[in-house]
């Protein structure tokens, strides 16, 4: 579903700076339906990479492409940290948006973002707008936005970033539920060794700049997951020490370089 081939990206230096290489000889490969996510240290090209499968960059050399399935469907979303909510539509009418962009006729439009909303369970903030909701609100929203909008591949930035401890453990069991029975392919972000081993099927492992992967670890976890039972799964802190000692490494050449 997601093909990356020798990947490089590079972004042109301001005047008087150097170009600066992002990424570099980047392969992965993710079949149709696997949840990957992908870990690194700050700096090391994960934006990039999102930002190139999404069409937003151009790659320097190699490449790296989306194989839709589904004609019906768009083939990819990004979801960010912040949600990125139109703060002058409701959470219907943001919901409703994107279906509106693909040219889902007004009725089944709402009646399908009302069912999304539900899902995420905010049915009693359909008329709200985004500055009455809290950060885990919106972010459950902009979780029913993308879902709804139903693109092949989703892209997720660090989603539940600026969300508190327990908020998030909330949010990573609303997603595993959307995205259970969606038929969505999904490559998602994060500095969170843990929030990678509780969503993944696999974990990939990048590189300090410039990013390329470094391991590939399989997460065999059987799903359905249960968020919380899984953290006193004694594997799971195996797995953990796992990644971190590949990971550290990384991050102290991170911290190095700046
Ligand atoms: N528009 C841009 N212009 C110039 N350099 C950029 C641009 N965007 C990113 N970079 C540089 O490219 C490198 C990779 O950035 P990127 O945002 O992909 O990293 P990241 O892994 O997502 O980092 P973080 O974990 O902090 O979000 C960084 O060194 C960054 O400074
Ligand atoms: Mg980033």
């Amino acid at each position: 579903m997601i093909h990356a081939d020798n990947l490089t990206v590079q972004y042109a230096g301001s005047i008087g700076l150097s170009t600066i290489t992002a990424i570099q000889s980047l392969s992965i490969t993710v079949e149709k339906g696997e949840f990957v996510v992908v870990v690194g240290p700050s700096g090391c090209g994960k934006t990039t990479l999102l930002r190139v499968l999404a069409g937003l960059e151009r790659p320097a050399s190699g490449n790296a492409t989306i194989t839709p399935t589904d004609t019906h469907r768009p083939p990819t979303a990004m979801v960010f940290q912040n949600a990125g909510l139109f703060p002058w539509m409701s959470v219907l009418e943001n919901v409703a948006f994107g279906m509106r962009m693909q040219g889902i006729r007004g009725p089944k439009r709402y009646a399908l973002a009302q069912e999304w909303i539900n899902r995420v369970g905010l049915s009693r903030f359909v008329d709200s707008f985004p500055s009455q909701l809290s950060g885990g609100m919106q972010q459950r929203v902009g979780l029913a936005r993308a879902f709804a909008h139903n693109p092949e591949v989703l892209l997720m930035d660090e989603p539940f970033g600026a969300l508190d401890a327990q908020t998030r453990l909330v949010l990573q069991e609303t997603l595993l539920d959307l995205w259970k029975n969606s038929d969505t392919t999904v490559l998602f972000v994060t500095h969170s060794i843990e929030e990678a081993l509780t969503l993944g099927d696999r974990i990939v492992v990048m590189s300090a700049r410039p990013g390329h992967i470094l391991a590939e670890v399989a997460v065999t976890f059987p799903r359905p997951r249960n968020v919380m039972a899984l953290r006193a799964n004694p594997d799971f802190g195996k797995r953990y020490a796992d990644i971190w000692e590949i990971l550290r490494e990384q991050v102290d050449l991170a911290q190095k370089e700046h």
